[in-house]
């Protein structure tokens, strides 16, 4: 990055240099003959560069940050006019929601082009350019088409696919070996023997910080994630169904997540009700848990030279419930850009390079960021970087998505809603059933939608 930086005010000192010849040659030696070439029609080469700058308002969870300033630096190598800053916006994404929010509300130009949630578009639409005008109806064919779908709203393009994400089970080879187990955990009662049987073991063998599990239960969205997956496994629904009816309180989502409520305290630290992806991590990558939930990108990380579970744990799907089948919660980010922006064709530039195959290679491969241009999971390169991209390549086209295009644009409501009832069922505050009754009130009054069976 520094070295970017240095190499664009090389350039730009070089660019400023350039300006001043132009404008003292001509003059100097050819006065322009006012009568015939007046000053405006003067030739466009001739014309001094102006230097813009973009700023991109990005995610900084893991190596989020540095990779997207990394990606930032050979833009400018490429476009020396071109100055990009990359600002750091807070991890839990409602809280970068808000941030957003209050430049949109104002209608600020200070941001050009944004990472938004997949659950965003049809809630944001109204505030970024169609990027079709821009150039991304000729790439768009590349990526995943359910994701260009969902980043479509009333005919516009909302955002480009940047990368996709998908719950994961994060497993420790070595101690799956050491009690005796063969294979990741099929099913959440098997997660849960495996991970109290390991957890005694290991704190038998004087490791008193080790957990069986850890995964994100704070309140927030990323707890509307887990607590999807525990449901939709369960049979339970999607909170909200396509056809826009509110199935939330039904008897397998209330048995979903009060299992998971019976691991706080017990398989997983009291704390996890307070944690998010970064803390679940912290316990994981310490090497004090047997499992953990997470997105891919924490893979990279567990597999770096100073990690000590480097090469000691692989990723598989999440268990199974009673549904008989595993299900993992559909993440991911797109690049937006702003309506408000003063430049919006060099914003979408960017942000289509920043999503261009060649950029999402590099970040597969340093940061295990799922690609969404789909012939990456292809690439011989990014495979053996990351090869459960090629493996677990159904869990990624077969996520399970959070109802935010059947809400929209109230899926922030909806899911607070939500991840603030079962949180009260993980603290143990109210007992599950009432917490579920609560919850389909609170969205019929949001919603105005039907209760239905999932
Ligand atoms: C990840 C996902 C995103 C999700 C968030 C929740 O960043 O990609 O879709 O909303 O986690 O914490």
């Amino acid at each position: 990055m520094k070295t970017n930086r240095i190499l664009w005010t090389v350039a730009s000192m070089m660019m400023a240099a350039a300006m001043v010849l132009t404008a003292c040659g001509p003059a100097a030696t050819e006065p322009p003959a006012a009568t015939e070439a007046p000053m405006t029609e003067a030739p466009e080469t001739e014309a001094p560069m102006e230097e813009i700058t973009l700023r991109v308002f990005a995610g900084n969870v893991g190596q989020e940050l540095e990779l997207t300033k990394e990606a930032a630096g050979r833009y400018m190598v490429l476009h020396p006019e071109v100055n990009v800053e990359v600002v750091d916006t807070p991890d839990f994404v409602e809280d970068r929601l808000g941030v957003y929010l209050q430049l949109f509300e104002a209608q600020s130009p200070e941001g050009d082009v944004f990472q938004i949630d997949v659950i965003w578009p049809g809630d944001l639409a109204e505030h970024f350019v169609d990027l079709n005008e821009y150039g991304a109806a000729d790439v768009a064919g590349d990526h995943f088409p359910a994701i260009i779908e969902n980043n479509t709203v009333d005919g516009k393009l909302v955002g480009i696919p940047w990368f996709t994400d998908a719950g994961l089970l994060y497993y420790r080879t070595d101690l799956l070996e050491k009690y005796g187990y063969n294979a990741a955990p099929a099913t959440w009662a098997e997660l849960e023997e495996m991970a109290r049987t390991i957890q005694e073991g290991e704190r038998a063998d004087g490791n008193e910080d080790f957990w069986g599990y850890v995964w994100q239960g704070n309140a927030y969205e990323g707890l509307t994630c887990d607590a999807l997956e525990w449901v939709d496994s369960s049979g339970g629904g999607t909170i909200v169904s396509p056809e826009k009816l509110i199935t939330v309180n039904n008897d397998a989502a209330i048995a979903a997540v009060e299992m998971a409520a019976s691991w706080v305290g017990d398989i997983s630290p009291d704390g996890v009700t307070g944690f998010g992806e970064e803390d679940a991590r912290g316990v994981w990558q310490a090497g004090n848990a047997a499992f953990m939930r997470n997105w891919p990108y924490a893979y990279s990380l567990g597999q770096a030279d100073d990690s000590v579970i480097k090469d000691k744990f692989d990723v598989s799907p999440l268990p199974a419930g009673d549904a008989g089948h595993g299900s993992a919660t559909l993440g991911g980010w797109q690049l937006a850009v702003s309506r408000y922006s003063e430049h919006p064709a060099e914003a979408a530039d960017l942000a289509l390079f920043m999503a261009s195959y060649d950029e999402q290679k590099a970040r597969a491969i340093e940061g295990s960021f799922n690609p969404t241009v789909m012939s990456l999971y292809q690439d011989e390169d990014v495979l053996a970087a990351t090869p459960f991209f090629g493996s677990l390549y159904d869990v990624f086209i077969n996520a399970v998505a959070r109802p935010s295009t059947a809400t929209a644009p109230q899926y922030a409501d909806t899911s607070r809603i939500f991840y603030n009832g079962v949180h009260s069922v993980l603290t143990g505050e109210v007992d599950a059933m009432t917490a579920f009754e609560e919850m389909e009130l609170d969205l019929q009054d949001l919603l105005g939608y039907d209760v239905g069976q999932p």
